[in-house]
């Protein structure tokens, strides 16, 4: 008999930018694959999960600049929040770099070296709008200005919102840095190409040789019928990234170092295993390669890159498997709807098992959408899991254990038990295609056909009988092996779940040949495994993740903007306000004024006459007896109605809208307020 040479397979997820904080959207995807590697390695394939941040572009050497600190400081911060993020998932990355790193670094200059030793690479001049202040070549994203055909005001880059034009970002009319504000100016530099379209035809057989999905296959033919053009693989300095071997100043732009910081990653780990890279990625390498991206960054992944690995003469990737974007109930994910949760939102209310679950039960294998229905997250997860699975177990585990733990040797229901045992082949092509929700489906279908039995037997009515010893453990012990078997096929999902399963089984579950019935062997306590879902707790999540954005959004008005904080001063000038405890000993109305009360202010033994516009908001019989602060050594005041002789306290525009000042209660007329 021939054996099937022993697969050896690398994957990736897309590298996160190291800008940012990772969200459910990203969850999608780094969940997606988590699943599919555990899968795997559950079947005892040889396969390596690599991943890393995305650390090179302007975005992050200005996110660094707005924070204060180095651009290697803003990278070091956020790898750490996104390894642990994705730790508290129980995503497992065999290895997490960065695409800032000397394997990368060594890669890039390497692949780029061939491209360019292929005529691959060609210079132009071109002219870009350039930020003479922060002297700054400007992308699309980073100019504001009015739409030259609608003129809404405040429109991004190369399209107007509002209208839909399209043109060009210095045909803005009054075009503004987004940065810093200054008018841009055309300016010309020379910038570095890789000729794509010599690789149209390439392309034109590569994407329809099974590496894609049909649709994304559909979406490339388009682009390539349509006709590709070089890409602009250089940027000029001041650029976070590598500098381009023999040419300063300019830089590779992050596109390109990027996925190439997933062989990167890749080196980096086998490096310390005394193994080579290049086994996976010489040009007849046996080793699968499976990218698991989004929807987004399609063209870099099924056009740029395979065209970049063909001329470096490397291996192309087997399988580029796309998936669609995070919606949540129904909608885009929106800040003020508190629908864009940060993983970190989600671990501080819900358990991570939910989540992975839930996206499991929704993937395909195709590009759509997939939506976060909060309701049905409650609902679904309650009833299949907690309702369902963990309930058989729950049901029938106490008998077992009250009978001394140890399971029978007989099968109550070989037919039902074969049901089980036969769904394992189905259920793991499932997995294979990446049609976790089919397997869910099939898993869950198993699980309702496992209550039904014990439903059924009512192992808790024969327990109270005499004489049905024996056919309570043999309906318990199915019980059990039905929740080995589930649990097995739900392990790529529930990583953590069905580590507490284990303890409770005394067993590590395995999937590399059919599930087999556990007769005759001891198990342990069981303990509860899985809490339901409270919706409290997802209210809670929701108002976080609004919280969250309140404290992170500038305000962009409030008193702070319509009038913002005075000039510096030191104490010295602050001491030389005199500011008193004030009681107002009479207040009343002055003849012929409409905006001033007359208030006479007992200072503790010296009385004033001080006149103040705040007739509009105060009647004059509510102030007396109050204490307010004055400004004491202010010189007094010749007015149309008499001397005044300081000045009271008091915030708000005006109109009804005007508040003295009052101190806490204890305060004495006379004190100096400091
Ligand atoms: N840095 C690039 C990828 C470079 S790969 C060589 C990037 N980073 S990202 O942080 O913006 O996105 C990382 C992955 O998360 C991408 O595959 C992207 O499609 C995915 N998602 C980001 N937001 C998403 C949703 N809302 N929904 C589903 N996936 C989403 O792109
Ligand atoms: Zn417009």
């Amino acid at each position: 008999m021939t054996q099937l040479p022993q697969r050896k397979i690398l994957v990736t997820s897309a590298l996160p930018y190291a800008n940012g904080s990772i969200h459910l959207g990203h969850l999608v995807e780094y969940i997606q694959t988590d699943i599919w590697v555990r899968f795997q390695k559950l079947r005892g394939v040889d396969c390596t999960y690599v991943c890393a941040d995305d650390a090179h572009g302007t975005a992050i050497m200005l996110k660094a600049e707005q924070l204060g600190h180095s651009a290697e400081q803003q990278i070091a911060n956020v790898k750490a929040e996104h390894e642990a993020d994705f730790a508290a998932f129980n995503i497992g990355f065999d290895n997490y770099h960065s695409t800032h790193s000397t394997e990368n670094h060594e890669l890039s200059n390497m692949i780029y070296g061939r491209l360019k030793a292929n005529g691959h690479i060609a210079t132009k001049s071109i002219t870009q709008a350039y930020d003479p202040e922060k002297q700054l070549f400007l992308a699309d994203r980073y100019i504001k200005g009015t739409c030259p055909k609608c003129k809404t005001e405040d429109q991004y880059g190369d399209n107007c919102e509002k209208c839909g034009a399209t043109y060009s970002p210095m045909d803005l009319i009054n075009p503004k840095s987004a940065i810093s504000g200054a008018t841009p100016v055309a300016k010309e530099s020379e910038h570095f190409f890789f000729t794509l379209p010599e690789f149209s035809d390439f392309l034109k057989g590569w994407t329809r040789a099974g590496h894609l999905q049909d649709e994304v296959a559909n979406k490339m033919a388009e682009w390539l019928d349509a006709g590709l053009q070089s890409w602009d693989i250089s940027r000029d300095a001041p650029y976070f990234g590598f500098e381009i071997p023999g040419e300063p100043g300019k830089y590779f732009y992050v596109w390109l170092d990027a996925p190439i910081g997933y062989i990167a990653s890749l080196k980096n780990l086998l490096d310390k295993k005394g193994e080579d890279w290049y086994e996976y990625w010489k040009p007849d390498s046996t080793a699968e390669v499976y990218h698991f991206i989004g929807k987004d960054i399609v063209n870099f992944h099924a056009l740029f890159w395979p065209a970049m690995l063909h001329s470096a003469n490397l291996r192309t990737p087997t399988k580029i498997c796309v998936h669609g974007f995070l919606t949540v109930n129904g909608t885009k994910m929106s800040k003020s709807r508190g629908t864009f949760i940060n993983a970190r939102t989600y671990l501080d209310h819900l358990n991570p098992e939910y989540l992975r679950y839930y996206f499991a039960a929704k993937l395909t294998s195709n590009v759509d959408d997939i939506d976060l229905n909060l309701e049905d997250f409650i609902q679904r997860v309650n009833s299949d899991l907690v309702g369902k699975v963990v309930n058989i177990a729950s049901r029938t585990a106490k008998f077992i254990n009250n009978a001394g733990g140890v399971l029978a040797t007989d099968i109550a229901d070989a037919e039902l038990w074969q049901k089980f045992v036969d769904a394992g082949e189905t259920i793991a092509n499932y997995y294979e295609s990446r049609d976790y929700s089919k397997a869910m489906r099939e898993i869950m279908a198993l699980a309702d056909a496992a209550n039904e039995y014990i439903a059924t037997q009512e192992p808790w009515k024969l327990a109270k009988q005499p004489g049905t010893e024996a056919q309570t453990q043999a309906v318990c012990t199915l019980g059990i092996n039905m929740f080995r078997a589930l649990l097995t096929y739900l392990k790529p999902v529930l990583p953590a779940l069905t580590a507490d399963a284990e303890v409770f089984l005394g067993e590590t579950l395995s999937w590399n040949a059919p599930v087999s019935f556990r007769a005759g062997e001891k198990i342990n306590e069981f303990k509860p495994l899985l809490t339901r879902v409270e919706k409290d707790k997802v209210d809670a999540m929701i108002e976080a993740g609004k919280e969250a954005l309140a404290a992170a959004a500038p305000k962009a008005e409030g008193p702070l903007v319509d009038e913002p904080i005075a000039a510096e001063i030191d104490f010295n000038d602050f001491a030389k306000v005199d500011l008193r405890i004030a009681l107002i000993a009479n207040a009343e109305h002055v003849e012929g004024s409409d905006k001033l009360l007359r208030l006479t202010l007992d200072l503790g033994g010296e009385t004033r006459n001080v006149f103040s516009g705040i007739k509009s908001a105060y009647d004059p019989k509510d102030l007396v007896g109050k204490l307010t602060v004055v400004v004491a050594n202010l010189k007094p005041r010749k007015m149309k109605f008499g001397m005044s002789e300081g000045m009271v306290l008091a915030a708000g525009p005006g109109d009804k809208e005007i508040y003295l000042l009052e101190p806490h209660t204890g305060a004495k007329p006379g004190q100096r307020v400091m």
